[in-house]
């Protein structure tokens, strides 16, 4: 493991960086939202926020029930958050997994549950499209998951034995972990499991203490191979910016990956009772009185959404980002990699949990560096980040902002244990 912060490396920096290519103005907007969309009042909010009010409740208060306003962060789809620690056998170490990050929160994993052992697998059927056309992000999501199992089997007693990818002839059979009795033990980042959310809210202002930073980048140690690097000054933090918002612009172009993101969206409270994963209202991070007005209204848009998320990606999660985590390996298409690398991420996010920080993953970059290579489009997106990357060495994997966090962070959804266990 090493620990680079930006200001340690010799980076050869772009001397022009090009400026952001999006910027909220210039954004377009889907034929006839201008008034009512989610998007114009999220955008405009303060400016006749009264008049928004009663006229969304005054066209149809059944929104208030039926997009969850008075219901957010509870019932079925949220039970698992409150009971991941009662079963004390095997079985409660998925309980724990299933509140790991995961791409899209496509939840994509299947578990096997014995007595003394537990076997995940991925789902291929919840691949996020061409959104990560090359399944990197499932891999690390289904690390992540194998990291918070780990964690509740020590914590109950067992000792984990992990064999990565035990069947040559099945990709899927991600993992076997014999489950022997051990010592229990319980640690910081096993009891922030059921605290950990991505926070997608803004970030208070300054920088970070170099030693949260090595704290977190600590969690990486156990992994060779795995580098945490940081952009953590105000030049490297605006590069990475940058080139974050240039990559989601692309996304936003891209019309199959814009839909293969959408399609993830739960739009109302009726969608997530019924899929129980996705990403919802709740999760973006907004101020409460603008998530309020935002659930009264009409459901947005595929091209409604994307603005909003070009705008909260320029206005919020770069421009309050304290720093930029990326991760990098020797080889991003190596499944085991994935995976460990996924473990790490888990862990970074669950020691910044316990930290009081907020973390949220931002895959842009890597999502386009995918995609253009599946579409053999020529590489724009890997040579720029190689480039901020300097001479780290390895290849980035997965890439988060991280802050002091001004909101609390909503829960996201989770299909339960019994959906998900065979
Ligand atoms: C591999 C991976 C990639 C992700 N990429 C993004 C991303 O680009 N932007 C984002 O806001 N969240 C991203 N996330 C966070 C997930 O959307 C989030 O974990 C999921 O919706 C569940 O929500 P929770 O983390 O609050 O439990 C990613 C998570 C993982 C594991």
């Amino acid at each position: 493991m090493a620990i680079e912060t930006r200001d340690t490396l010799t980076v050869a920096h772009r001397a022009s960086a090009p400026a952001p290519s999006i910027e909220p103005a210039r954004a377009s907007a889907a034929p006839g939202d201008q008034r009512w969309s989610r998007r114009s009042v999220l955008k405009g909010i303060g400016v006749g926020a009264a008049t928004v009010v009663v006229a969304g409740i005054g066209a149809g208060s059944y929104r208030v029930f039926d997009n969850g306003v008075l219901s957010a962060g509870s019932g079925r789809p949220y039970d698992a958050w409150g009971h991941w620690r009662d079963d004390p056998g095997p079985l409660g170490t998925v309980g724990a997994a299933i509140l790991a990050a995961n791409p899209h929160n496509s939840q994509p994993w299947i578990f096997h549950v014995a007595s003394a052992q537990v076997d995940l697998f991925a789902d291929p059927s919840r691949r996020v499209g061409t959104i990560d056309p090359l399944g990197r992000e499932q891999q690390i999501g289904l690390g992540c998951a194998l990291e918070n199992l780990v964690l509740a089997a020590r914590a109950r007693g067992l000792k984990p034995a992990v064999t990565l990818l035990p069947n040559p002839r099945d990709p899927t059979h991600v993992a076997t972990v014999a489950l022997p009795p051990g010592p229990a033990t319980r640690s910081a980042l096993h009891d922030a499991i059921g605290d950990r959310h991505s926070n997608r809210g803004p970030y208070k202002p300054g920088p970070l203490p170099v030693a949260a930073l090595d704290r977190l980048a600590a969690q990486a140690a156990a992994q060779s191979g795995i580098e945490v690097s940081w952009f953590a000054n105000a030049r490297d933090r605006q590069q990475l910016g940058a080139l974050i918002l240039d990559a989601t612009a692309a996304i936003v172009a891209d019309h199959q990956q814009s839909s293969d993101a959408f399609a993830w969206f739960r739009n109302n409270r009726d969608d997530i009772d019924t899929h129980m994963d996705g990403l919802t209202l709740d999760g973006q991070g907004l101020a409460p009185l603008t998530l309020t007005l935002a659930k009264l209204l009409p459901a947005s848009s595929r091209t409604a959404g994307d603005t909003f998320w070009l705008d909260q990606t320029l206005s919020v999660h770069t421009r309050t980002a304290a720093a930029y985590g990326v991760l990098t390996v020797a080889d991003p298409h190596d499944p085991a990699q994935r995976l460990e690398g996924g473990r790490v991420l888990e862990r970074i996010h669950l020691a910044a949990t316990a930290e009081g920080l907020g973390l949220q993953h931002m895959n842009q970059i890597t999502e386009r560096i995918d995609r253009e290579q599946t579409i053999g489009a020529r590489a724009t997106f890997a040579p720029r980040y190689a480039e901020l990357l300097g001479r780290s060495g390895g290849q980035p994997l997965a890439t988060f902002r991280i802050g002091e966090p001004e909101r609390t962070a909503g829960l996201s959804p989770r299909r339960p244990v019994k959906a998900v266990t065979r």
